[in-house]
C-alpha cells in the first residue's frame, strides 16, 4: 500500500503540476479575466456546467469562463489548501474578513441566530454586533468558551455556532470535538435551527499545521491567509474549507455574487508561502514555546498566555487538540501595567511594532489601543483583552536574538 503523503509533501506538491503547454515546473500565473469558447455550443455548455453544477468548471486547464467564477492559478491554491486541511473542498477569498463574512452570510437568513464567544478578532465581533443585525441576524456572545455556555445560548433559530481557537488575542482554546458533539446531540433532539447548525471555526492562529478542525467535527474551517499561510507579510487573502456542498454554496454567494475574489498574482504569492508553512511553523512555534517559558519565569512579566505552558488554563486540551506544537502567538502582561508595557513596546528593535501576525518577522501589538480598540470596553475586558495585554507574533528569527530584544526592551 502506498504511504499517504505527509504535511510538508502536500504543502509542496498538492495542486501543483508542470504546465502542460511548456513543461514549466512553476506554472505561469493566469492573469486572464475571460477565457475563449470554441463555439456557441461550447459557450452554452460551459454556462450550463457552471450555473447548474458545482459553481466552478471542475478541472484546472479547461472549462474556465470568467475569473470571478474560476481561475487556474486560484484553483491550484484551493487544491493545495484542501489537501492540507483534509477537506473535500476549499474556496479562497479576497481577505480573511471576506472568509469570515462569507462563511456566516452564505448560510443565514433574516431571523436567524449566531452564537459566538465575546473574545474574538475585533472585526469579526463588529460584523456580528453591527453589520449582521441590519439583516435581522442576531448574535449571542458567550463570556467564555465552555461548551455549556454555548449550549445555554442556543435558540430555535441558531444556525451558526462560531469559534475562534486559539482566540485572538487571548489564546483561549475551545474544545472543538466537545462543541461539535454537543451540536450534533442538539440536532438529534430537535434543538436549534430546523435546517441544523453549522460549526464554523476560525483557525488562523493555529494554521492547518497545528490544528485540523474538520477532523474534530467542525463543518467549516477558515483562515486569514494574510497571516502564517502567506508568511511573508506581502499578500492578503482568506480561505474556507469543508464539505463540497457547503463550499460550493459559499463560493457562489461570497465570490461569484458578492465578488470577494482573490486575484491570481496574489494566489501565486500565497501558494508560494504555503509551501513552507510547515518549516516556518516548526521554527516559530518552537521559539514561541521557549520565549513563553522565559517570559513566565521573568519577574518583569505579570502573566503569560500561551497554550503550550502548563499554567495555561486550557493546556491539557491544547495538547490533544493541537498537533506538532502550540503555534507562534503569545500574549503577555508586563508587570507595572500599561505604562511599563508601552515603554517595552517603544524599545523593541528586532521585533517590529505592527499589527498582523504569522510573518517571518516577529511583530508586537497592543490590542487594547489598536486591533481591539473598536470593541466596547466592557466586551473587551469580559473577553479577556485587558488594557495591558501585549500580543507577540513570533517569527523565524534566532531565538536568542528575540530574547535579547525582549530582555533589553523590558529593562
Ligand atoms: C483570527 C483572525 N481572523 C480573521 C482575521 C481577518 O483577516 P484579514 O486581515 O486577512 O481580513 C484576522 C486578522 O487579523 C484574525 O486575526
Amino acid at each position: 500500500m502506498q504511504r499517504a503523503p505527509g504535511f510538508d509533501t502536500l504543502a509542496v506538491h498538492a495542486g501543483d503540476s508542470p504546465d502542460p503547454s511548456t513543461g514549466a515546473l512553476e506554472r505561469p500565473i493566469v492573469h486572464a479575466s475571460a477565457y475563449a469558447f470554441e463555439s456557441a455550443e461550447d459557450a452554452a455548455a460551459q454556462f450550463r456546467g457552471v450555473l447548474g453544477g458545482d459553481g466552478r468548471s471542475g478541472h484546472i486547464d479547461r472549462g474556465h469562463i470568467y475569473t470571478r467564477w474560476s481561475n487556474p492559478t486560484v484553483n491550484a491554491l484551493e487544491t493545495k489548501l484542501a489537501a492540507l486541511e483534509g477537506a473535500e473542498a476549499s474556496v479562497v477569498l479576497a481577505s480573511g474578513m471576506a472568509a469570515v463574512t462569507g462563511a456566516i452570510e452564505a448560510f443565514v437568513a433574516s431571523g436567524d441566530h449566531v452564537v459566538a464567544p465575546r473574545g474574538l478578532y475585533a472585526e469579526t465581533a463588529r460584523l456580528l454586533r453591527e453589520r449582521m443585525p441590519r439583516f435581522a441576524v442576531t448574535t449571542t456572545f458567550v463570556n467564555d468558551v465552555h461548551v455549556e455556555s454555548y449550549r445555554r445560548a442556543i435558540t430555535p433559530r441558531t444556525r451558526i455556532v462560531y469559534a475562534e481557537t486559539p482566540a485572538n488575542p487571548t489564546l483561549a482554546i475551545t474544545d472543538l470535538r466537545a462543541l461539535a458533539d454537543m451540536l450534533r446531540a442538539c440536532e438529534a433532539e430537535g434543538v436549534g435551527h430546523p435546517s441544523g447548525m453549522l460549526l464554523v471555526v476560525d483557525g488562523t492562529f493555529a494554521t492547518p499545521y497545528h490544528q485540523r478542525p474538520l477532523a474534530l467535527g467542525a463543518d467549516l474551517v477558515l483562515h486569514s491567509m494574510t497571516k502564517a499561510l502567506c508568511g511573508h507579510g506581502d499578500a492578503i487573502g482568506g480561505v474556507v474549507s469543508g464539505r463540497a456542498e457547503l463550499v460550493t454554496r459559499l463560493r457562489a454567494d461570497a465570490v461569484r455574487t458578492a465578488g470577494a475574489v482573490l486575484s491570481p498574482p496574489t494566489a501565486m504569492l500565497l501558494s508560494r508561502g504555503v509551501r513552507t508553512l510547515g518549516l516556518r511553523m516548526k521554527q516559530a512555534s518552537g521559539t514561541a514555546l521557549e520565549l513563553a517559558r522565559r517570559l513566565e519565569a521573568d519577574p518583569r512579566i505579570a502573566r503569560v498566555h500561551y497554550p503550550g505552558l502548563a499554567s495555561h488554563p486550557h493546556h491539557a486540551l491544547a495538547r490533544t487538540q493541537m498537533e506538532r506544537g502550540f503555534g507562534a502567538m503569545i500574549a503577555f502582561e508586563v508587570a507595572g501595567g500599561l505604562e511599563a508595557g508601552a515603554r517595552a513596546y517603544d524599545a523593541v528593535e528586532v521585533i517590529a511594532r505592527a499589527v498582523s501576525l504569522g510573518d517571518v518577522r516577529s511583530l508586537l501589538t497592543h490590542p487594547a489601543s489598536t486591533t481591539s480598540a473598536s470593541m466596547p470596553r466592557e466586551d473587551r475586558i469580559a473577553g479577556g483583552i485587558t488594557d495591558g495585554l501585549m500580543r507577540l507574533s513570533v517569527g523565524i528569527e534566532d531565538v536568542e536574538d528575540l530574547w535579547a530584544d525582549l530582555d533589553r526592551a523590558l529593562a
